[in-house]
């Protein structure tokens, strides 16, 4: 597949998620395979102001093409903080037009710039003048059930130049919850030319396939179905026929976990990462037998040493399924 100028080793993407997709966990996707990864969200105004860590994205230390999503109002900023981490490394730049969040919401950034479109309109129009790197914008279905507008504003921003569409398919009041709407997704591939990445609920290979053969969207992207199985996005990638270039080391979830543990140490220092690993150990131990037991006794847990011997003593020598 291929965004703008960009050419891309098979169709499927890991995709944002604040708090989970940082360094550590997109190294341990990657490890099996995916197509591009995406940062999570950042905010516009930090990026300029350099408020955040931007080194903690470790641009340069991925293999596969990483894409950042920026989030933000004014098109100005919006142009800078593009521009910046164009200059950093990315891959691309993405716009978030999709999040849901209050917060995110009444400063007019996310899902609220698809019931602004000039706005939106304009900030792409800033942003894609700011950069030769492809430019993505992630959207929604639409605002709610009686303004689902995805197919005419993918079609607006597209005459901005916009390189590619990622719609996840839910309206704003069901976040990430409820049926994923096919039927958008389709409206969408059809209404514009560029590359349409259809998201949503995607947890099997089957629905993958359905999600691909249903709407006539050009690539997939992940997000929960990775949770506790990194090489979910590997497995889906070899049933829709794509090469996966990374070799896969780890021969077992133990040793999956471990070096995502380690990745996660050197990233954030033990504490940190201690804290940050609890949810994971969770989605990794979900479907063990004595799993709510052995999540009791890790999530007490604050040295590693321990947190080792516990792992090791769960998952043994339990394979990648
Ligand atoms: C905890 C969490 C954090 C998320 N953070 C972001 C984000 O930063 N940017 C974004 O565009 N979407 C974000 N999303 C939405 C996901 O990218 C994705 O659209 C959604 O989870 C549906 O896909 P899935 O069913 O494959 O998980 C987030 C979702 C979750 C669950």
């Amino acid at each position: 597949m291929r965004i703008g100028n960009l050419d891309l080793e098979g169709n499927t993407f890991l995709a944002p998620m604040a708090g989970i997709t940082d360094f550590p966990f997109r190294k341990t996707v990657e490890r099996f395979g995916v197509s591009a990864l995406w940062t999570e969200m950042i905010s516009s105004c930090a990026v300029v102001a350099s408020a955040r860590n931007l080194e903690t994205l470790r641009l340069a230390d991925h293999q596969r093409p990483t894409i950042c999503q920026i989030s933000g109002n004014d098109p100005t900023v919006m142009a800078k903080a593009a521009e910046k981490l164009q200059e950093m490394g990315a891959a691309g730049i993405d716009i978030n037009m999709g999040c849901p969040a209050r917060k995110v919401v009444h400063s007019g950034s996310g899902v609220a710039l698809m019931r602004n479109e000039p706005l939106a309109g304009k900030i792409v129009g800033a942003v894609k003048k700011a950069i030769t790197v492809p430019l993505t914008v992630k959207i929604r279905s639409g605002w709610d059930v009686h303004n689902q507008n995805a197919p005419d504003f993918a079609k607006m921003i597209e005459s901005e130049g916009v390189d590619a569409i990622i719609i996840h398919s839910r309206i704003r009041s069901n976040r990430h919850s409820g049926p994923p709407s096919l039927g958008v997704i389709r409206r969408v591939k059809e209404s514009v030319g560029v590359p349409v990445i259809g998201n949503g609920g995607i947890s099997d290979v089957p629905e993958a396939q359905a999600m691909i053969r249903e709407t006539g969207c050009d690539g997939i992207m992940i997000g929960r179905g990775s949770l506790g199985r990194p090489w979910f996005l590997k497995t889906v990638m070899a049933s829709l026929g794509n090469k996966h270039g990374q070799s896969v080391t780890a021969s077992s979830v133990l040793d999956i976990i471990v070096s995502h543990f380690e990745l996660s140490q050197e990233m954030w220092g033990t504490q940190r990462a201690v804290r940050r690993m609890r949810k994971h150990l969770g989605w990794y131990s979900r479907g063990f037998e004595n799993g709510a037991d052995f999540r009791s006794r890790v999530f007490r847990e604050e040295t590693p040493n321990t947190i080792f011997q516990l792992l090791k003593t769960f998952f043994g020598k339990a394979a990648i399924i």
